[in-house]
């Protein structure tokens, strides 16, 4: 790790990043030819192979010996190993992607020792970048692409509040969640009852959060985590190419990354459950027992 230059990478992955948000942009959504992966809702396009495609191009040529991994070319038995490696999505929320709404992001990071080091995720809709580095602070920069701020764009520390206020509980929370593309089976049927018994009033047994929310990407709701947005966001099934780089941000915003299944407080980055939550003085530890508690007897199972 010593003799790795986290700022080059980082400076290299948001170059990387703004190439490849300038190619999502120019996609027309209503031309876009759609295919499917695992079912009708697990979609993919040429898109998202063409930016891996770039991305994968251009992180070779910059880091030949490092390792690489991305949702498009990934083959099932890979593993993320100790070497310095490149965990890419090249769209981050290709539904929304293919609709036209305007949540999807490329999520680039890198690892070291199977720890997020470095996380770029870049919104091109809405030119927001965050970015992070381990020891080094997570931060977002909104407007550099449009010109704002003369062309640096707005760069804000993460969290957004200087003064985070403590986490209270889940039913002053507002909670992210993810449907995810299987929609049966007992991963199915755990996530929606969590997420009835997390609205539902605490008359009928519920924790009554504030909401609910979807941004339909893990790389940005993880962001939202950081920025402070969200208090938490559970999740179960997504890979690690959809957490690595906003984990590393999430870490740097002082949030904390425990399993989606009870239990466990250091998830592997490639557990595919996960149950972030934001930077706070203090109640984060209270909060992810809470929220095991309306897991319960259920655990998420998902192949590695
Ligand atoms: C998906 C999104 C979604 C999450 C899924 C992911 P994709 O990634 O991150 O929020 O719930 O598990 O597969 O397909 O848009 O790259
Ligand atoms: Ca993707």
């Amino acid at each position: 790790m010593a003799d790795l230059n986290l700022q080059e990478i980082h400076d290299t992955l948001i170059s990387v990043a703004h190439e490849a948000g300038r190619m999502i942009l120019s996609a027309n959504p209503t031309d876009i030819s759609t295919g499917t992966k695992l079912n009708s809702a697990d979609i993919v396009t040429e898109t998202d192979k063409a930016v891996e495609a770039l991305v994968s191009t251009r992180l070779s040529a910059a880091y030949p010996t490092f390792s690489f991994i991305g949702e498009e070319t990934y083959k099932p038995g890979v593993e993320v190993t100790s070497a310095p490696t490149f965990i890419v999505d090249p769209i981050d929320g290709t539904t929304n992607f293919v609709h036209g709404f305007p949540h999807a992001c490329i999520s680039l990071g890198f690892a070291v020792d199977r720890i997020p080091t470095v996380g770029v995720v870049y919104n091109p809709y809405l030119d927001q970048l965050y970015t992070g580095i381990r020891g080094q602070g997570a931060y977002l920069t909104q407007g550099a692409v449009w010109g704002l701020e003369g062309g640096k764009g707005r760069k804000s520390k993460l969290p957004l509040s200087k003064n985070p206020p403590p986490l209270k509980g889940l039913d002053t929370s507002l909670v992210g969640i993810e449907w995810g593309s299987t929609r049966d089976g007992p991963n199915y049927e755990l996530k929606a009852e969590v997420f009835k018994k997390l609205c539902a009033s605490k008359e009928t047994g519920g924790t009554m959060v504030h909401s609910l929310r979807s941004l339909g990407s893990a790389a940005l709701n993880l962001c939202a985590v950081a920025a402070g947005q969200y208090d938490l966001y559970w999740e179960g099934g997504c890979w690690a190419w959809d957490v690595c780089a906003a984990w590393a941000i999430l870490a740097e915003a002082g949030g904390i990354m425990a399993s989606g299944n009870p239990g466990d407080w250091n998830p592997p980055i490639d557990g595919r459950k996960y149950l972030a939550v934001r930077g706070a003085p203090s109640g984060q530890k209270e909060i992810v027992e809470e929220f095991w508690k309306v897991v319960g007897e259920g655990r998420m199972e998902y192949e590695s």
